[in-house]
């Protein structure tokens, strides 16, 4: 029986969500398909061992990739003999996104059957002109993605290549989009957190952080020099005192893509996962 891991980074949620409607439109056609969070695992490819397929997801930055995602795939050994699949998920449009992932992968050796972008909302909440007035829509999440994925996870089993992304002026607009990023990710690395004095040292930011941005120090919260730009402490500080921009606070934070959205899901592997069981994760 054919085996796939799905190897996912998501900040706020949509990553995630993704992942696991690929997941379960996977295990509806009898494959057995696992689903691991990159940020809880410190070496992944024991894992890749067990499996014939690898499935890459990640949100857009600036039509780049998530810090966290690039060193996982740095991390992975060369090796010729897996086929992969790469998905992102953005609000907009970022060009060549997953076509970038498929990239640093095929470089590993790795054989990429499909790349694809899924629309999702957007999770920048504290610049204005990015924030979205209307109510977010759960139903229409769910009916504009389901049938695309019926799609992507057919074309992955019968190894019918669409490569989103690929071609050269989607490459071209997403290096236009990457070059400035990267440099305002190195430039923000070090300051992107600003903590408002209404904090309430709840401690939930230094829990959720992917990157451990934060500490307690004597009592006083610290942020430290990691921060890679995920929103997903911004959007889940129960008083809102944490902000990217300058000029703006956060008024409507988003809490993910479905009702009963929990934010601790995305950190950890998938509870129903059948290759690797959790004795040896
Ligand atoms: C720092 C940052 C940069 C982003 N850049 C883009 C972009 O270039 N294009 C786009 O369409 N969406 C962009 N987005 C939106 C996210 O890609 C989108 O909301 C994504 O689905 C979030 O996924 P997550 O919930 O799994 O973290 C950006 C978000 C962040 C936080």
């Amino acid at each position: 029986m054919l085996k796939v891991a799905i190897f996912q980074f998501s900040g706020t949620g949509n990553t995630y969500y993704i992942s696991q409607l690929i997941q379960s439109e996977m295990r509806e056609k009898r494959i057995i398909c696992d689903l691991y969070a990159i940020e809880s695992l410190k070496e992944s490819n024991h894992f890749i061992d067990h499996y014939d397929v690898i499935g890459l997801g990640y949100p857009i930055y600036g039509s780049s990739i998530p810090r966290i995602v690039r060193k996982w795939i740095d991390g992975l050994r060369f090796r010729r003999d897996k086929r992969g699949f790469v998905f992102c998920t953005q609000m907009m449009y970022s060009g060549d996104g997953a076509a970038y992932g498929a990239r640093l992968l095929r470089k590993k050796g790795y054989h990429i059957l499909q790349q694809e972008h899924f629309n999702m909302p957007n999770n920048i909440t504290d610049y204005k002109i990015f924030r979205t007035k209307k109510a977010i829509s759960y139903e229409k999440i769910e009916t504009k993605n389901s049938k695309k994925i019926q799609r992507f996870v057919k074309n992955i089993l019968l190894e019918k290549g669409f490569l989103k992304g690929s071609n050269p002026i989607s490459l071209a607009l997403g290096l236009v989009q990457r070059v400035p990023y990267h440099q305002m990710e190195r430039r923000l690395m070090n300051h992107a957190i600003l903590l408002e004095p209404n904090c309430i040292k709840c401690g939930k930011c230094v829990e959720i952080c992917p990157t451990k941005n934060f500490v307690f120090k004597e009592d006083l919260l610290k942020v430290r020099n990691r921060c890679m730009l995920c929103y997903r402490c911004i959007n889940h500080c129960p008083v809102l005192a944490l902000h990217i921009n300058k000029k703006s606070l956060v008024d409507k934070p988003y809490h993910g893509p479905t009702m009963q959205f929990k934010i601790r899901d995305v950190m950890t592997h998938d509870p129903t996962n059948e290759v690797i069981d959790e004795m040896e994760l």
